[in-house]
């Protein structure tokens, strides 16, 4: 399956711990406002590990304008007309990486241990896994403790941990730590009867 296919007329309503009821979706052009509203509520600390600058609306507004989901697969959890979390799979056209994707996640703090992140990290696992990708990646700096905690119990291991090896907004280094996924197709799941 495509991605294409595993996309089409995705909109999902999701059970939060709460009992409220989130709405997840692709990233649209209309998104713009609501997007960069979210990133100006994530604290400061955070924003400097983010690589582009996210609290200015040109930032978004380009991101909005130049969707194209076999790229950047933006899914944003909504609740009302507010987004509340983004969890993006990036994929690379060719290259030695073609098979495997990227993904990264953010949750509102006043939204968090809701199960928000977990979901839709679940969600691109799995529309990875129909479009064809054997493998996910994630990226750290070492002391994302609970990002790092939420992959591993989502099955991600490290591949590696580079000290002091990429530095934030503010030019501070960081250790950089990957983990990664193996992904199982539909088709080597229906083999395994
Ligand atoms: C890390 C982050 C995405 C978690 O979002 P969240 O919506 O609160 O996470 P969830 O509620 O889905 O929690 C998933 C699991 O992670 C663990 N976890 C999440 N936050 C935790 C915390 N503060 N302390 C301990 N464990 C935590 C829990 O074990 C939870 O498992 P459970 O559902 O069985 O209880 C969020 O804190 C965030 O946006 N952090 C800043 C950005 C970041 O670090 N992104 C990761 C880089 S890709």
């Amino acid at each position: 399956m495509s991605l294409e296919v595993a996309i089409e007329n995705y909109g999902r309503e999701f059970p939060l711990k709460n009992g409220r009821t989130c709405h997840v979706r692709p990233l649209g052009v209309a998104d713009e406002k609501a997007l960069h509203r979210f990133f100006l509520n994530l604290p400061a600390p955070e924003l400097m590990l983010i690589k582009h600058r996210v609290t200015e609306l040109k930032v978004i507004h380009e991101w909005c304008q130049s969707i194209d989901y076999g790229r950047n697969l933006p899914l944003l959890a909504f609740l009302g007309d507010d987004v509340v979390g983004i969890a993006t799979l990036h994929q690379q056209h060719g290259g030695w990486k073609r098979h495997i994707g990227r993904v990264s996640v953010h949750v509102h703090p006043a939204h968090r241990g809701l199960g928000l992140a977990r979901l839709l990290i679940v969600e691109l696992i799995d529309i990875a896994r129909q479009s064809g990708l054997k493998k996910i990646e994630a990226e750290f700096i070492a002391k994302q403790e609970n990002a790092i905690r939420m992959f591993s119990l989502l099955g991600f291991s490290q591949l590696f941990c580079l000290p002091d090896y990429v530095k934030d907004m503010q030019a501070l280094t960081h250790d950089y730590l990957v983990m990664g996924l193996d992904l199982i197709t539909d088709e080597e799941y229906a083999g395994m009867g």
